[in-house]
């Protein structure tokens, strides 16, 4: 067993909030690493490398020069927190995703972030492929809907009109690659808790990680 909480889930299902609440209740490290797959995205706009050139965005992923400091994520130097949030980003972070030589130029920096203290990480693999002997898997999750109306709201739109409708298809674009590639398809693993936050806020939802934990 690893002193680890592996949380995967869906876009937008709240499970990097729930991560961050969770290890910061454990005093545990937190690894976000969907933010590495959008670094690598990002990177790679950067650099002029295309999101589909597999063996140039290994390189890119495995030398990444990212400092994750209190509060700022840096890229070369440079802050990039909200650079990393788009959409777009999101696409290409999906579409870098499914490259298994990505995937495993990232595999060792993602285990790098657990110490002795303990690690929560979110992701899509994190209880499948990054630690799989993780002493809780959840796999968090919540209706599309749901998941469209609190990116809206983190984004300041109205729960109505073209804008949400563009972030529901979206998430349910991103939802259908992420499930359908052949590495590290979005699945739960079977001894994973499913966590369905349709109808859960985030304490709630904390909760209910802490419980599993402490059982
Ligand atoms: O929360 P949201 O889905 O918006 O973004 P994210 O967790 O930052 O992930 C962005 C994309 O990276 C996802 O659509 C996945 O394709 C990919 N990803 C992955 O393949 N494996 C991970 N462990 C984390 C993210």
């Amino acid at each position: 067993n690893q002193k680890v909480i592996a949380i995967d889930g869906p876009s937008a299902s709240g499970k990097g909030t729930v991560a961050a609440r969770v290890a910061s209740a454990l005093g545990w490290a937190y690894l976000d690493s969907g933010a590495l797959y959008r670094l690598t995205a990002l990177y790679a706009r950067q650099q002029g490398v295309a999101w589909d050139d597999e063996a140039a965005l290994a390189q890119l992923a495995a030398a990444l020069p990212v400092a994750f400091t209190d509060g700022a994520v840096l890229l070369d130097g440079q802050a990039v927190d909200e650079a990393i949030r788009g959409e777009d980003i999101g696409m290409g972070a999906s579409a870098v995703a499914a490259l298994p030589q990505v995937r495993s130029a990232l595999l060792q920096r993602q285990r790098d972030f657990l110490t002795a203290q303990g690690l929560v990480a979110d992701g899509r693999d994190m209880a499948s492929v990054v630690f799989p002997q993780a002493a809780l898997k959840v796999f968090l999750t919540a209706s599309a809907e749901v998941r469209a109306q609190r990116r809206a709201r983190q984004l300041g739109l109205a729960l109505d009109g073209a804008a949400f409708a563009q972030i529901l298809a979206d998430i349910e674009k991103r939802d259908a690659a992420d499930r359908s590639r052949t590495v590290a398809p979005l699945a739960p693993q079977a001894d994973a808790h499913i966590l369905d936050t349709s109808a859960l806020d985030i304490d709630a939802s904390v909760k209910k990680v802490l419980d599993w934990y402490r059982q």
